[in-house]
């Protein structure tokens, strides 16, 4: 009965009347308006943008930069590729975790080039403006535990392609992470064809060296992540 009624009624229904009572229970407890909690992934998105690291725009939900964090710093990649620089802030908040572990670049690939001084001279960032179609994985030979993070134009096509190409460099044991799953939940994936979560599907299925690492995305919450379903560990 509960699968039948999950498949007829909208999960925008199912979130909404999930929150209605969520609210209405706190009524009956008393918590007085002001001090009252609400976020979601609608609320956190609006916030998002505006994030900033080192005073530069890092486009990545909160939760996340927790993960990142302890990624880095478990894993100690010695090369981190990201794929979507935009200002930088996320490649440089990368950057200056491993400097903290004292190990590791980060090739950072964008079509256009936005970063100010303190991304374009960091030590530990090399960038490239000619898309991630154009980086020559020969780039990566001389590296021995890499990591990547897809986070570029966010289309199903592209998304896949992405994954495709540079999934063969990832370590075992590292990651492929990819960015901004969570669309389907904010109801934008129409206009990305279906975007990186119908990427992630279709390259699982002909991937079996890969897997959800679920102990990242359900940390906070199920998926409570922007990359949900996007933390694809390589096992084998
Ligand atoms: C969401 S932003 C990246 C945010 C960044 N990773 C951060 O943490 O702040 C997406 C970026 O992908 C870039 N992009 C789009 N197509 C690309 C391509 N083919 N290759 C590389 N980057 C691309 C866009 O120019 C844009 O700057």
């Amino acid at each position: 009965m509960k699968e039948v009624l999950k498949k007829i009624i909208p999960d925008r229904l199912i979130k909404l009347y999930h929150s209605e009572r969520k609210h209405s229970l706190k009524k009956l407890r008393n918590i007085p308006e002001d001090e009252r909690v609400h976020f979601d992934s609608t609320t956190v998105n609006a916030g998002h943008f505006n994030v900033k690291y080192r005073g530069i725009s890092a486009i990545k939900c909160p939760f996340d930069y927790v993960m990142y964090q302890m990624i880095i710093s478990e894993l100690k990649p010695d090369l981190v590729i990201e794929i979507g620089t935009n200002y930088g802030g996320g490649a440089l908040y990368l950057a200056d975790l491993m400097e903290i572990t004292g190990e590791g670049m980060i090739h950072s690939i964008d079509i256009v080039k936005k970063t100010g001084s303190m991304v374009t001279h960091h030590p530990r960032i090399k960038l490239f403006t000619d898309g991630w179609e154009k980086y020559d994985l020969s780039e990566a030979k001389n590296f021995s535990k890499i990591l990547v993070i897809e986070d570029a134009s966010h289309m199903y096509g592209d998304t896949l392609a992405a994954l495709r190409k540079f999934s063969p460099l990832v370590s075992v044991g590292s990651y492929l992470i990819v960015e901004d799953g969570i669309m389907n939940d904010l109801n934008k994936e129409k206009g990305f064809h279906g975007g990186p979560l119908r990427a992630i599907r279709e390259f699982l299925a002909e991937n079996k060296n890969f897997e959800v690492d679920r102990t990242y995305c359900d940390m906070f919450g199920k998926n409570a992540t922007w990359n949900v379903n996007g933390y694809l560990k390589k096992v084998g």
